[in-house]
């Protein structure tokens, strides 16, 4: 199967699928790395591995849709399978969502449906949970909202920091995300058939 990713900054989960793909036996091939800022850092990394890159400054559109449709045209040049979405900072429309459902899926650093959308690890500790973790889950229009595909937990240590935390639950989404795609790349997971697309946005 043929995988797109798609980053906005670091793209430690970006690199971990890369190398998760170099294995034989692994059931996908990352064959193209998008990020929306051109400055992203993880495009340096994916170049260095030979895999190609794009980006589009979302300034140069007039609409969400304008851009989202030429992403779709650079994703369908690269005729790919499925999309990982790690660390992409940008909501995407319903439209986009429900286009690759099924096919879209997005690493979050938390124990889902908990502490959705930014600053997890601040609300977590804020809240003085024992646990966090990360989730890797299908992509809907609801942001961090789709079917859950892996988990893992992490202990929260005593006089930890939102970085402290952050650097151990990283630790874990290296191990999951290419997990997930494997499972989702192989037809071992797919998108559950009883859950509906869903058009609500919520948070
Ligand atoms: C990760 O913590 C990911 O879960 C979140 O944004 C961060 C991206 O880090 N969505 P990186 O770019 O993969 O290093």
């Amino acid at each position: 199967k043929r995988v797109a990713i798609l980053i906005s900054g670091r793209g430690s989960n970006m690199a971990a699928l890369i190398q998760a793909a170099k294995s034989s036996d692994y059931p996908a091939e990352i064959v193209g790395v998008f990020s929306n800022r051109a400055a992203a850092a993880g495009l340096e990394t994916a170049r260095q591995e030979g895999i190609a890159t794009a980006t589009l400054a979302q300034s140069r559109f007039e609409t969400r849709l304008d851009f989202e449709n030429a992403l779709t045209a650079i994703l369908d040049g690269w005729a790919v399978d499925f999309v990982c979405l790690a660390g992409f900072m940008r909501i995407l429309t319903p439209q986009f969502t429900t286009h690759w459902l099924g096919r879209a899926i997005n690493i979050h650093p938390s124990l889902l449906p908990a502490y959705k959308g930014l600053d997890t690890h601040a609300r977590a500790l804020a809240d003085g949970v024992a646990e966090a973790g990360c989730s890797v889950h299908f992509v809907t229009p609801g942001l961090d909202e789709g079917p859950v595909i892996l988990q893992a937990r992490v202990p929260v240590r005593l006089g930890d920091t939102p970085e402290a935390l952050a650097a151990r639950v990283l630790v874990e989404e290296h191990r999951i995300y290419p997990e997930a795609l494997r499972r989702l790349a192989s037809g071992e997971t797919r998108y559950p058939a009883d859950v509906k697309t869903g058009s609500h946005h919520s948070d």
